[in-house]
C-alpha cells in the first residue's frame, strides 16, 4: 500500500490558483483535494463546479471532491460533470448513504465516505464494500489551519484493522491538521491518503511538499 499528500486547495492563494496547483503537481502530487463547504452542513462557504470546471484541463490529478454538504446527493452529477475523479459525501449529511454511493459509482466515479471525528466507525457496517476511500476526518470540519484531533488516532487504526480483515481494498484518507509535527501518527495509525491545506501552501509550497512527502516513506 502506497501513501500518498492530498494537498487542499481551500489553503491555497486564489489569486493564483493555478499557479498553486502545478506547484504540487510539478512535486508529484497524485491527488487534489477539493473542499467543498455549503455553509450549513459547516459554518464556512469555500467553492463549487465553476471553480472545478475551470481548473479541469489544468492537471490530470485524481480530484479528489469532498462534499462537506448537507444532501450531497443533489450535487454529485454536476460534481461529476465539472470534472470530480472522485466524490466522498459524508455519512451525517446524507439521509440515503447508500444510494449515494450507487449514484457516485454510476457516474463512473470513485466513492468515499467522511466521518466527522465524534461520528462511529459503525455507520459504516453496510456500505464497506462500496466504498473507494474513507476518509476519517482529524479536525472538526469547517475550517483549514486547525489542530488535529489526537482522539481520532485510535480510530484510524480500527479502520485500517477493518480494511485488512476484509481484504478491502479501499484507501483510507485522512483530513485535517497535517503538518511534519504529526504525519508520523497518523501514518503509523494506518492511514495512506494525507489531506494537507495550510502546510502545504501557506509559504514555500514546494519546500512543503517535499518535506512532508519525505515522511511517506516506500513509494
Ligand atoms: C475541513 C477541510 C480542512 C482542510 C485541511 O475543515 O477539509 O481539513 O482540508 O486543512 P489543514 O491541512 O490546513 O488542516
Ligand atoms: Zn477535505
Amino acid at each position: 500500500m502506497s501513501n500518498y499528500l492530498a494537498p487542499s486547495i481551500l489553503s491555497a492563494d486564489f489569486t493564483h490558483l493555478g499557479e498553486d496547483i502545478l506547484a504540487v503537481r510539478d512535486c508529484g502530487a497524485k491527488y487534489l483535494h477539493f473542499d467543498v463547504m455549503d455553509g450549513l452542513f459547516v459554518p464556512s462557504i469555500s467553492f463549487g463546479m465553476p471553480v472545478l470546471k475551470s481548473i479541469r484541463p489544468l492537471t490530470d490529478m485524481f480530484y479528489d471532491v469532498h462534499l462537506m454538504v448537507q444532501d450531497p446527493e443533489r450535487y454529485i452529477d454536476d460534481f461529476a460533470k465539472a470534472g470530480a475523479d472522485g466524490i466522498t459525501v459524508h455519512a451525517e449529511a446524507c439521509r440515503h448513504l447508500d444510494r449515494a454511493l450507487d449514484q457516485i459509482h454510476e457516474k463512473g466515479l470513485r466513492t468515499g465516505v467522511a466521518l466527522n471525528p465524534a461520528t462511529p466507525l459503525n455507520v459504516l457496517e453496510y456500505v464497506y464494500e462500496k466504498v473507494d476511500m474513507f476518509l476519517l476526518m482529524t479536525v472538526n470540519p469547517g475550517f483549514g489551519g486547525q489542530k488535529l484531533i489526537p482522539a481520532v488516532l485510535p480510530k484510524i487504526a480500527k479502520l485500517r484493522g477493518i480494511i485488512n480483515e476484509r481484504g478491502l481494498k479501499a484507501d483510507l484518507e485522512i483530513d485535517g491538521g497535517v503538518s511534519t509535527a504529526t504525519i508520523s501518527s497518523v501514518l503509523d495509525a494506518g492511514a495512506n491518503v494525507l489531506v494537507a491545506g495550510s502546510s502545504i501552501f501557506k509559504g514555500d509550497i514546494k519546500a512543503n511538499y517535499r518535506a512532508l512527502e519525505s515522511y511517506l516513506g516506500e513509494k
